[in-house]
């Protein structure tokens, strides 16, 4: 029998360290025998958000020992490693340059290939680690950094549909949760106290909700929201603004789902019609209802990750090394770090003021 491939993952691409070992079953799935994913949450707590230096600098501290309990725990030998994958970008370059380097001195000490991937291309790929996935589907991704509706067609084949123009989906969780006076990241925090709150007490914008297409705006919504803010006293208030933004929040992402279905379906024509969620916002139980029923009135078969996959984590870097390398697609070791990278480089740079829809 010959021997599976067996892929080192890292990732340091903001403010996970994280390093996985992953390999196949003698049906040529793959599986993962380690993911170790340490976050800094408290380092950057008191700042209200990350701090690129500051998480550049744990990242420094604790890749070794993070690398290595990745390895201790899988079992296996470090002679066996086959390929080194670490996350090239998109991300914070000081951050970023942290896995690199190592993956690549990594790499090269123990004379074997390495493999420069993109973050977002693992989190497109991070169903496959516990499903049986085939291609294309349709992604969503929401996290802290991102926001895109993203046809995938097949390894290093994408089709951006739509993406955020201003903040990132996660990232306006965790601004109203500040101005709500909730410790970073606050976005689960505001799940919960939407649950108490009247979601129909304020009505809050919508931005670029009947045109642009599948592309999302969050920046208005924190802009009312921080107006709100100043004029509120009781806890229930504060209850009724985190349900208000929540639903709003559901019914842009309604809304914009369909449009990114029907561009899908025109666009790819997929015999199945198959939608991934992956990101740190997919663990936000409403949002997940929502899509799931959405999946149904529109013939979709619906993919979550289990949330160890769907937040930032190694194992998703090393399945697309594997894919990777069993295509022996593999890198210089002077590839660069790439803070800007996107998967689908025929999509339209859409960010910042003057963006036109
Ligand atoms: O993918 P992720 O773990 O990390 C990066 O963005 O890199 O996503 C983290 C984001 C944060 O903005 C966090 O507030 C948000 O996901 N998040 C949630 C929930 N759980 C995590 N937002 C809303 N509801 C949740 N339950
Ligand atoms: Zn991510």
């Amino acid at each position: 029998m010959s021997k599976k491939p067996l892929i080192l993952g890292i990732e340091s691409s903001c403010d996970e360290t994280a390093a996985s070992i992953i390999s196949e079953n003698n049906q040529g799935n793959p599986i993962v025998l380690s993911n170790i994913v340490s976050s800094q949450v408290d380092v950057h707590k008191e700042f209200g958000g990350v701090v690129p230096e500051l998480a550049a600098r744990s990242h420094i501290e604790k890749i070794d020992w993070i690398v290595q309990k990745a390895i201790d725990d899988s079992g296996i030998n470090i002679c066996d490693i086959d390929a080194v994958a670490s996350t090239a970008g998109p991300g914070l370059i000081v951050c970023l340059s942290v896995g690199l380097s190592f993956g690549k001195a990594f790499a090269a000490s123990l004379n074997k290939p390495f493999i420069a991937v993109n973050h977002l291309e693992g989190h497109a790929l991070s169903p496959k680690l516990n499903s049986e996935l085939d291609y294309p589907y349709l992604l969503l991704l929401i996290s802290g950094g991102h926001s895109q509706y993203l046809g995938v067609k097949n390894l290093g084949k994408y089709k951006r549909f739509g993406t955020t123009i201003d903040d990132a989906i996660g990232e306006a969780f965790d601004k109203t949760a500040k101005l709500l006076e909730i410790e970073f990241p606050g976005g689960p925090q505001i799940e919960v106290m939407a649950r108490k709150g009247d979601s129909n007490k304020y009505n809050l914008p919508k931005p670029i909700f009947n045109k642009g297409g599948c592309n999302l705006s969050f920046a208005g919504l924190k802009t009312a929201i921080l107006k709100i803010t100043k004029k509120i006293k009781t806890d229930q208030e504060k209850f009724d603004l985190a349900a208000s933004f929540q639903k709003t929040v559901i019914e842009i992402l309604k809304k914009k789902t369909k449009i990114a279905f029907g561009e899908f379906e025109k666009e790819i024509k997929p015999k199945e019609k198959k939608f991934v969620v992956a990101g740190g916002v997919a663990a936000n139980k409403e949002i997940r209802n929502m899509l799931l029923q959405l999946c149904k009135e529109e013939n979709y078969a619906p993919v979550f990750p289990p949330i160890e996959l769907c937040g930032d984590n190694a194992a998703m870097i090393a399945m697309v090394g594997l894919e990777k390398f069993k295509l022996k697609q593999f890198s210089n070791l002077d590839a660069p770090a790439k803070p800007r990278w996107p998967l689908d480089e025929n999509a339209a740079f859409l960010k910042g003021a003057g963006v036109s829809l």
